[in-house]
């Protein structure tokens, strides 16, 4: 008889969202998340309040993965943490607690790269839902587009990664939240944006995007542009920010998520690979999805676009890089620590020749 698939219990807590996944193999048993209103009212997150909600936050939220799982703790074959990058407070939570529950339960940790996570969303399998095998064979295109990353990356195997662009400045989530602020709209300000940006003309307000080279991206030059033909049209229509809302949000969502189409299709074109993904919390924009969706008919390519659920920061992710770990039987020591920033040494530097 083959050997059970190993339960492994994921915690994710790198910013804001205090997020415990129960994996059986693949299989999401639970993903359950808790958001942290708090963080809103000022308009990005705050560290200090943000370490604080995770404490309040991490019990309850490990007591309802589980009990959604139908398990008890002492089931669990390992724990899965996400030791890094992110903000050393939120991360310390979680991986302080993964430690205590290995030591406790005498079962090994696994620590996670975030981003690994974000890109290797494409293995998780939905519980109850009939098994379409949304797995992409290695080697894949994946566009990594979040809060703190612009990356395009090619995933040679679960543990090998080779950025082959990424942006010089400002991340495309930071520049939606930035954009957003400017409209007086809510934090996080991507979905917002998105939400108004439904009825909106994309082709209102153009604004100056940067000329990069290569598979590289740039935000800053935009972000100024924005800001200055706000100034421009506001001088002509004072309340032009609120009666055009929609114009503006459709015309900024353009700007931001065109550099990420044109790059990711010189990508495919330059290394011939014709899997691609989408990951990281961008991933949940509705113009993003359609336009890869779009690109991967006309292009013939097999893609994946992830569940809303798996766009934004969530512990199943660090559940299927734990998996893979423990399938080849590679754990981490206690002593480990969690990390503000992460030097990869499975990260290769860009090298797109040796893909032609
Ligand atoms: O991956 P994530 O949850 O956290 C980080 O690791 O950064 O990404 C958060 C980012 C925020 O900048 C948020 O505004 C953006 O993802 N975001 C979106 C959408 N949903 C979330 N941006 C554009 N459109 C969306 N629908
Ligand atoms: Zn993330």
């Amino acid at each position: 008889m083959s050997n059970p698939e190993p339960i492994i219990l994921a915690i994710e807590s790198s910013c804001d969202d205090t997020s415990v996944a129960v994996m059986r193999g693949f299989e999401v048993l639970s993903n359950c998340v808790h958001n942290q209103a708090i963080h809103s009212q000022f308009g990005g997150v705050v560290p200090e309040l943000a370490s604080r909600a995770h404490i309040q936050a991490i019990v309850p939220t490990i007591s309802a993965s589980l009990e959604i799982a139908e398990l008890q703790i002492s089931q669990i074959d390992a724990v899965a943490v996400t030791q890094g990058p992110g903000l050393l407070g939120s991360l310390l939570v979680g991986h302080s607690f993964a430690k205590s529950l290995s030591i406790a339960l005498g079962i090994p940790i696994i620590n996670v790269h975030h981003m690994e996570g974000h890109m290797l969303s494409s293995f998780l399998i939905e519980k109850n839902i009939q098994k379409v095998d949304s797995r992409l064979e290695f080697p894949y295109l994946c566009l990594t587009v979040s809060g703190g990353h612009t990356q395009i990356v090619i995933v040679h195997n679960w543990n090998e990664f080779e950025i082959l662009g990424q942006t010089l400045d400002d991340a495309v989530g930071e520049a939606f939240d930035k954009s957003a602020k400017l409209l007086s709209l809510s934090y996080p300000g991507g979905p917002v944006v998105d939400e108004k940006s439904q009825n909106g003309n994309p082709k209102r307000f153009p604004f100056n995007t940067a000329k990069v080279a290569g598979f590289d991206f740039s935000y800053s030059g935009v972000k100024t542009s924005i800001l200055q033909t706000m100034q421009r049209e506001q001088k002509k229509r004072p309340d032009t920010l609120i009666n055009d809302l929609p114009d503006w949000c459709a015309s900024i969502q353009l700007s931001l998520i065109s550099p990420l189409i044109k790059n990711i299709k010189k990508a495919i074109l330059e290394t011939g690979i014709k899997r691609i993904s989408i990951a990281g919390g961008v991933s949940a924009n509705s113009l993003l999805r359609e336009q890869i969706r779009v690109l991967g008919e006309s292009m013939g390519l097999k893609t994946y676009i992830p569940p809303m659920s798996y766009t934004t920061d969530n512990a199943a992710m660090i559940g299927a890089v734990g998996q893979f770990s423990f399938q080849n039987q590679k754990f981490d020591s206690i002593s480990s620590s969690a990390k503000a920033r992460m030097v990869t040494t499975n990260w290769k530097l860009p090298n797109v020749k040796q893909h032609k």
